[in-house]
């Protein structure tokens, strides 16, 4: 008899090896699987937390059997796993979904909150093969900016600038403030970003009315993963087998709904 195959949506069980404090509310959970530790930037996975439900996130590093993700704790299941210590039961499927494109020249990536996990991730695969890669990293307070030290090490101080809406650090504003003027006034071959979808749209509008390239990660309520359900549809679109990541090609066919309302569990809509 053969030994059962083992795809992308085989629901894998393992432990966690590794959690690490990134904020006073995002822990970055390190656990082994072979599959996703082949994941490029830009991909996710679902993560079951046994008994509670299973959730969509960003894969932030992937390699060498491991992979990881930094998870904020904002209801049921983010909670829980924030409670689980290494050596914890937690089972995986994935990789789901597209991944960036790998962009040479000059390059920017631009984050809010969590979208910063998949940006670092491709941060550093983009480091060592871009001309300059600038990034732009907002938060609402100082204690939420994510990966600002390692982030340094990958960018250079001087192609990193950091937001806050309180002012503790950086500069006080919303990121969308720094990247007009560095979109004026340097030259871009790529634009990346990830983060709240009304800053997404925002900066999508923003690189729109300069003509430049765009690719965007975006966010939907998802229960299969796979393309089959719904509950992640955008315009055309079913943003766990499309997407995450999008052009702006792509980008201008969902504007009737881009930042502006998404599907709930119930199938009703819901204004963002
Ligand atoms: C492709 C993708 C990548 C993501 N990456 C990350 C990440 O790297 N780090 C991170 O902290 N969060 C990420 N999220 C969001 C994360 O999935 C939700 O925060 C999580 O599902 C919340 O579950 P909960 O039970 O803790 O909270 P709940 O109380 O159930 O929900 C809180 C909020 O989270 C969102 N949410 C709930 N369930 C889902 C779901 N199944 N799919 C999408 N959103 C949901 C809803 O907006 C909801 O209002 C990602 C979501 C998607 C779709
Ligand atoms: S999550 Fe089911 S179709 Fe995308």
């Amino acid at each position: 008899m053969s030994a059962l195959h083992t795809t992308n949506n085989t629901m894998r069980t393992t432990s966690i090896v590794r959690i690490r404090n990134e904020s006073p509310t995002v822990k970055t959970f390190t656990f082994i699987d072979k599959l996703c530790s082949k994941a490029k930037p830009g991909q996710f996975l679902m993560l079951w937390i046994p008994g509670i439900d299973e959730i969509p996130l960003s894969i932030m590093d992937a390699g060498d059997n491991l992979v990881s993700v930094s998870v904020k704790a904002v209801g049921d299941a983010t909670l829980h796993l924030h409670t689980l210590e290494a050596g914890a039961t937690i089972g995986v499927r994935g990789p789901f979904g597209n991944n960036f494109t790998e962009s040479r020249g000059r390059v920017l990536l631009v984050g809010g909150g969590t979208g910063i996990a998949p940006l670092f991730f491709l941060a550093k695969q983009l480091a060592a093969k871009t001309e300059r890669l600038s990034f732009v990293e907002g938060a609402k307070t100082k204690d939420e900016l994510l990966f600002v030290h390692e982030l340094k090490g990958v960018c250079n101080e001087k192609t990193l600038i950091t937001t806050t809406e309180d002012g503790t650090v950086g500069l006080q504003c919303m990121v969308t403030q720094p990247l007009a003027e560095l979109l004026d006034t340097e030259k871009f071959d790529m634009i990346y970003t990830c983060g709240p979808e009304v800053m997404v749209k925002k900066i999508f509008e923003m690189t729109e009315q300069r003509k430049l390239p765009l690719e965007a990660s975006l966010e939907r309520l998802m229960r299969c993963g796979i393309g089959l359900c719904g509950s992640c549809v955008i315009g055309k679109y079913r943003v766990c087998r499309d997407g995450p990541v999008f052009n702006a090609a792509q980008l201008r066919e969902v504007t009737e709904e881009l930042g502006i309302s998404k599907l709930g569990f119930d199938g009703s809509r819901i204004p963002l």
